[in-house]
């Protein structure tokens, strides 16, 4: 694929210190586009100062928090392409504190597009949507056409976000984009909490000889996206003005038991016990037992498709983590802004 228009472009990207932001931010960095992170630093989340240690020195940081509408105000103007990727990204946490939830979800998305719509000529917004939008599914393999019924106030959160970009599309005329993002793993995500960033969690549970804790028998099934492709869907989806006003689904298209996930994790870190308990209450009555989607509207209209299997990204994850799993684990600094 050729990204040599991205040369130079102006690219801003919220949630720029966490998994998913400084994945786009490194391969922004390497196709010479002029890079900003804008992150809140905010606990319990994925931000790490490591995450941007190699490319520190050719981006710009700014410490701030997208539910403050003069943060935006003063941050998004002058670029060209906008990541929004900063969010509440727990299930659990959004349950217990539905209101930090859809201030940081909703009111972000709102404040972000209200300051887009005033701007001639107008950024492109690129949304990380989620599965959890669709809730259990009624049919598999989920497209697009998919009805939304969430079973958690982030999946309701994350689906209204997306609705608000659609319409100030529409009627605004803006060119935004949405990618409903499955399991992401890989590289630069949090190891320090089971949350969100499953795979990752139980990773790091293998290295540090602490038990896997597997609810059930492990029988669901999701659909695991190594981060590396979905950089490379989001960086489609930025050049192609075809994408514009259109959701897609990103995910790997395979159908992977949990289980099988966790013996995977086993094998490459070449340790790591795994333990049964039942799911808890508050888990249960919001998991989903089957999901995997289908890739063909992003096959067709970007020409994306999932290149990594499951074994050979677990596999790289294994490999990044080895040597630098301690930045992960220790207490962090947020950076300096500028
Ligand atoms: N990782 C996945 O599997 C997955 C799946 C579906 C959707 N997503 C979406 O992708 C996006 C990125 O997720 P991630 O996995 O990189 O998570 P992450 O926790 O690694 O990154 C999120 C970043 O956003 C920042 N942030 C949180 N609230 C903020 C606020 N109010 N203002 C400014 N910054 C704030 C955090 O400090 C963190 O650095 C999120 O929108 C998430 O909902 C992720």
């Amino acid at each position: 694929m050729d990204y040599s228009q991205l040369k130079n472009k102006r690219v801003l990207i919220t949630g720029g210190l966490g998994f998913i932001g400084s994945s786009i931010a490194h391969k922004c960095v390497e196709l010479g586009a002029q890079v900003t992170l804008l992150d809140g630093c905010l606990e319990p989340y994925g931000w790490n100062p490591y995450n941007i240690h190699e490319i520190r020195d050719q981006v710009r940081f700014i410490k701030g928090d997208v539910r403050d509408r003069s943060v935006l105000e003063s941050t998004v103007p002058d670029h060209d392409i906008i990541f929004h990727m900063a969010a509440q990204v727990g299930r659990e946490i959004s349950m217990e504190d539905p209101i930090l939830d859809v201030e940081a979800n909703c009111h972000g998305m709102i404040h972000l597009l209200e300051v887009c719509r005033n701007l001639s000529p107008c950024p492109k917004i690129l949304y990380a949507g989620s599965r959890g939008q669709i809730g259990e599914p009624i049919t598999l393999p989920v497209d697009e056409s998919h009805p939304e019924n969430p079973t958690d106030i982030y999946g309701i959160n994350k689906m209204a976000a997306e609705r608000y970009l659609m319409l100030y599309g529409k009627v605004y005329d803006m060119p935004v984009v949405s990618l409903r993002l499955n399991n992401v793993y890989g590289p630069r995500c949090q190891m320090h909490a089971g949350f969100y960033g499953i795979l990752n969690w139980f990773m790091s549970n293998a290295m540090t000889e602490i038990p896997i804790t597997v609810y059930g028998e492990g029988s669901q099934t999701r659909d695991y996206v190594y981060i590396d492709d979905v950089v490379e869907a989001f960086l489609r989806a930025a050049i192609s003005p075809v994408a514009n006003q259109e959701v897609f689904f990103v995910g790997s298209g395979v159908e992977t038991i949990f289980l099988d996930m966790v013996k995977e994790i086993v094998r490459a870190v070449g340790k790591g016990e795994i333990t049964y308990i039942p799911f808890p209450e508050s888990r249960e009555k919001i998991d989903i037992k089957r999901f995997v989607v289908s890739t063909a509207k992003i096959q067709n209209t970007l020409g994306w498709t999932a290149k990594t299997n499951l074994r050979e990204g677990i596999e790289a994850t294994a490999r990044y983590y080895k040597d630098c799993l301690k930045h992960y684990l220790e207490p962090k600094t947020s950076p300096s802004d500028g």
